[in-house]
Order: structure tokens, then sequence, then C-alpha cells
């Protein structure tokens, strides 16, 4: 978990290649379907553009699909869900997460980071400030990617996430973690927490 720019992306892809497990992003595969330009893609996509979450009955009945598939017999990992209250305790009836970690990240940071994400046509997440692409790559910016629509993807972060980060306090599964550090330096952590956690 954690806002907009976090990193959550960034680490959910070397957390899935290290225990071989799959990342499910709900904001990927809205994405898709924008760009597949589905039904779905065509209902998300205002919703995306202004920087609001999508009803929680569509995000169920995906991650429901989703869950099905064979990939996610040996655990997943999730990356932008639960985003409500309402999804952690539908999740929870399907399965208790073994471990929720947040990134703590401040907002002047984040505002840099998101008007500074490249993303390449394989899904690798780039930085012109802190991590730029290859010269010559292919490179392009989500729509959501603007001050504006930033500033209010981050207030809905706020108005939505102190709940759930206490549902899953009680629950003793909640971390928080650094997302402001070195990218070298946050994914160390997650796995050296991730290791203790398994063992
Ligand atoms: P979603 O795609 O989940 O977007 P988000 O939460 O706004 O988060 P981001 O993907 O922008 O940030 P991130 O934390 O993944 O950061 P990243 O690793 O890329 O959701 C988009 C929309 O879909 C929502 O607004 C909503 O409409 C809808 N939606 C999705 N899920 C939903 C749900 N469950 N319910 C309802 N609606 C839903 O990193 C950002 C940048 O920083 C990159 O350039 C990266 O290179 C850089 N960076 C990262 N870490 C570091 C570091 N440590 N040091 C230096 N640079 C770093
Ligand atoms: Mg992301």
């Amino acid at each position: 978990m954690g806002a907009p720019g976090a990193g959550k992306g960034t680490h959910a892809k070397e957390i899935s290649k290290k225990y071989n497990i799959p990342h499910i992003s709900t904001g990927d595969i809205l994405r898709e379907e924008v760009n597949k330009d589905s039904e779905l893609g065509k209902k998300a996509k205002s919703y995306m553009d202004s920087g609001k979450l999508l009803p929680d009955d569509v995000i169920i009945e995906i991650i429901g699909k989703r869950l099905q598939e064979d990939d996610c017999r040996n655990g997943y990992l999730f990356d932008g869900f639960p985003r409500t209250i309402h999804q952690a305790e539908l999740l929870d009836e399907v399965s208790v997460p073994d471990a929720v970690i947040y990134l703590k990240c401040p907002d002047d940071l984040i505002i840099k980071r998101l008007t500074g994400r490249r993303i390449s046509k394989d899904g690798r997440i780039y930085n012109v400030y802190f991590d730029p692409p290859p010269e010559g790559m292919e490179v392009y910016q989500r729509d959501d990617d603007n001050e504006e629509t930033i500033r209010k993807r981050l207030q809905v972060f706020y108005d939505t996430f102190f709940p759930i980060m206490n549902f899953y306090k009680e629950k003793g599964i909640f971390h928080e973690l650094r997302g402001d550090e070195e990218k070298e330096i946050v994914i160390k952590k997650i796995f050296t927490l991730l290791d203790e956690l398994g063992q």
C-alpha cells in the first residue's frame, strides 16, 4: 500500500520476481482495459482521469476473476488493492493477507516522482529525475500523471487509507517502511521483512 508514487509498482515487480508470485495491480488491469477500449475500460477511464476510485463492485469482480487463474495457487501480491475498507473486508472473506506493507512517502517527493515518471512499452517504470530511461527508448506518460490529477489522487488516498491501516494494524499484519529512500534500500528492507515473516 502507499500513496500514488510511493513505489508500489516499482517494488512489486521485484517482489514478484524474487518470490515467483503474480503481481496483481488493479491500476494496471484497468489501464489494459482502457487501451483495449472495452466496456470496462470506457467506464474506468473517466474515474481514472479525474483521480477518483472506481466503485467497489467493479474492483471486486476484477479481483475475483483474477484470483481464479492458475498462477495464483501459490500466493499473490496486490498493488493498489484494497483501496477502501469495504474492499479490505471483502478480501478478508476470501483470504486474509499474510502481510501488508505500507510505503510512506512525503507529498512533495510524490509530485516530483509522478510528473517525472515514464513507462516503456514493456511496462518498465522509469523516472526522468531518478532513473532515466535509456537513450532512444520509447516511453510514455500516464494520463493521470499531471499535477492536478496527482493532487486529487493524493487527496483520495488520505481520505481512504487510515481506516484500512487500522483494520490491518488490529490484525497485526501491518508493516510501515520508508518509501522515500533509494530504490535499492527500499527493496532490501522489503526482502528482509518478507524473509523474516516467512521463517
Ligand atoms: P494505480 O495504478 O494503483 O495508481 P496509484 O495508486 O495512483 O499509484 P501509482 O501507480 O501512481 O504509484 P506507484 O506507487 O505504483 O509508484 P511507482 O512505483 O510507479 O491506480 C490508478 C487509478 O486506478 C486510481 O486512481 C483509480 O481510479 C483506479 N484504481 C486502481 N485500483 C483501484 C481500487 N482498488 N479501487 C478503486 N479504484 C482503483 O513509482 C512512481 C515513480 O517514482 C516512478 O517513476 C519510479 O521510477 C519512481 N520511484 C519509485 N520508487 C523510487 C525510489 N525509492 N527512489 C526514486 N524513485 C522512485
Ligand atoms: Mg503503480
